[in-house]
Parts: C-alpha cells; structure tokens; sequence
C-alpha cells in the first residue's frame, strides 16, 4: 500500500479502501482534515522569522537567517511513527503524541545567530516554548549538532482558534552540511553503522565545527561592532 500519494490518490490509485483495514482508512480520512492546521502553522512560524531577518537587515545590515525549509509529515510516516511509540492510530492521537507533524528548519551563518533566532523567536506573546533539546551544547554520538525546539503557535479559523505544536530546527549552514550527507549514508547503512564509520562520522563533525569556529572569530575581528559569542 502507497498511503503517501498525492492527496486524491490516497485512498483510490491503487489502494482501494478494502486492501487497508478499516481503522487505518478512518485515521489517514481524519488526519486528511486536519492537516491544513500545521500547513497554517509552519506558514505562521516562517513569517515570523522572515519579518525578523527583515528587520535585522534593515538595522544590522545582516540576515541572521540563511535560509528557511518547512515539511509536513507524511500519512505514512505518522502512521509508522504512531505504530513504533504504540500509539492509537488517529488524528487525534497525532496530534497528542507526535510533536514533529510541522517542521521547519532553519539555517543560520553563525552559531550565535542560531541561539539569536530562537531567543527571538520564543519570546513572542503567541509562541510557547514546550521543549528545547541542545544538540550543539550536548552533540549526539554520532556528531549531529542542532538546536531542536517544540514550540505551539495559535492557528485562527473562521470561529475559533487551534493551538498547533511544531519543531523547529534551527543550525548553522556548516551543521546543516553534515547532516544532509550523513541523513543520505544513513539510509545506505540501513543494517547499522560500524564503530568506525560511527567514529568516521564524528571526526567528520569534529572538523566542520572547528572551521566554523575559526569563521566565526574571522568575523568577529572584521565585524567587531556586530560581535557574535
Ligand atoms: P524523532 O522520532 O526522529 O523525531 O526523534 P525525537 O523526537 O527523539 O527527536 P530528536 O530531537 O532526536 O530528532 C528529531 C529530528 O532531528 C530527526 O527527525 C532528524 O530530522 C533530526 N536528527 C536527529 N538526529 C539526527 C542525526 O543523527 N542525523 C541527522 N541527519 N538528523 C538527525
Ligand atoms: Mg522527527
């Protein structure tokens, strides 16, 4: 079954509804309806950071943001991901458990401009801040460094208003580099990775972040009325 078709071919282009059980047709129906919510909320969360890299602009004669991906999550992978944390199949039960539906991504030059971005970002009266995860403070294992937030932004429909979670991304262009290769290796090396490629891979971090350093205090002379830490 192809449960990530285009939206009119989910159920009919070959997948009738008998081939799916009757439980998985109502969930993917009723997550159907909801989806247009975090569509509206990683639109809500990219403004935001557009009028700030405006702004920035304007005043600093700089954008503290490169560049901004958004993705919604596939009915296949919110039903994978519902099945692998034994979750109830439903819109619902999404909504509840899953906080990665909405993403976005965002890139920065500097590291500095990454935590600039989301002390900016979070303090908005209409953003809430549920989660933070420090993968630039603490890397995982592997060298993947990041700065993860879940944040909820209210959504405004015609009589009434849905508060939608969302993760938010946010790296610099060199910690993005590393981990759009090693996302690619990943999927080659579906059986596992050796010690070695592990320890391959973190060298590989290693050696990235270190020239970013070395950039970032290059701009810091250049630049010392605009200083990032
Ligand atoms: P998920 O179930 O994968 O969403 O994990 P989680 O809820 O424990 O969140 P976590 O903060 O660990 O990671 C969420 C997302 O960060 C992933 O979906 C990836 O987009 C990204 N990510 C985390 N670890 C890695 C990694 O080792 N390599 C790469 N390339 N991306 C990663
Ligand atoms: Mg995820």
């Amino acid at each position: 079954m192809n449960i990530d078709q285009p939206k009119t071919a989910y159920l009919f282009e070959g997948v009738t509804e008998s081939t799916l059980p009757d439980e998985v047709v109502k969930a993917i129906r009723s997550f159907l309806k909801t989806e247009h919510l975090y569509v509206s909320a990683t639109r809500e969360i990219t403004t935001k950071l557009e009028i700030l890299n405006d702004e920035f602009k304007h005043i600093k004669d700089r954008n503290p943001i490169h560049l901004i991906k958004t993705r919604i999550k596939t009915p296949r992978s919110i039903y994978n991901k519902l099945q692998r944390l034994g979750c109830e199949l439903s819109a619902e039960s999404a909504r509840a458990n899953l906080n990665d539906i909405a993403g976005i991504r965002v890139i920065c030059p500097y590291v500095s401009d990454i935590y600039l971005v989301a002390k900016l970002l979070t303090s908005q009266d209409d953003i809430e801040l549920i989660r933070t995860r420090d993968y630039i403070k603490n890397p995982k294992p592997n060298g993947y460094r990041s700065l993860h937030l879940i944040v909820t932004v209210p959504v405004f429909l015609s009589d009434h208003k849905e508060i939608v979670k969302a993760e938010v991304q946010i790296r610099t262009i060199a910690m993005d580099f590393w981990a759009s290769l090693e996302h690619e290796l990943a999927y080659k090396l579906t059986e596992g990775k050796s010690e070695d490629q592990i320890r391959e891979l973190r060298e590989c971090a290693d050696a990235i972040t270190n020239v970013e350093r070395r950039m970032q205090n290059l701009y810091n002379i250049l630049y010392p009325k605009n200083e990032c830490t």
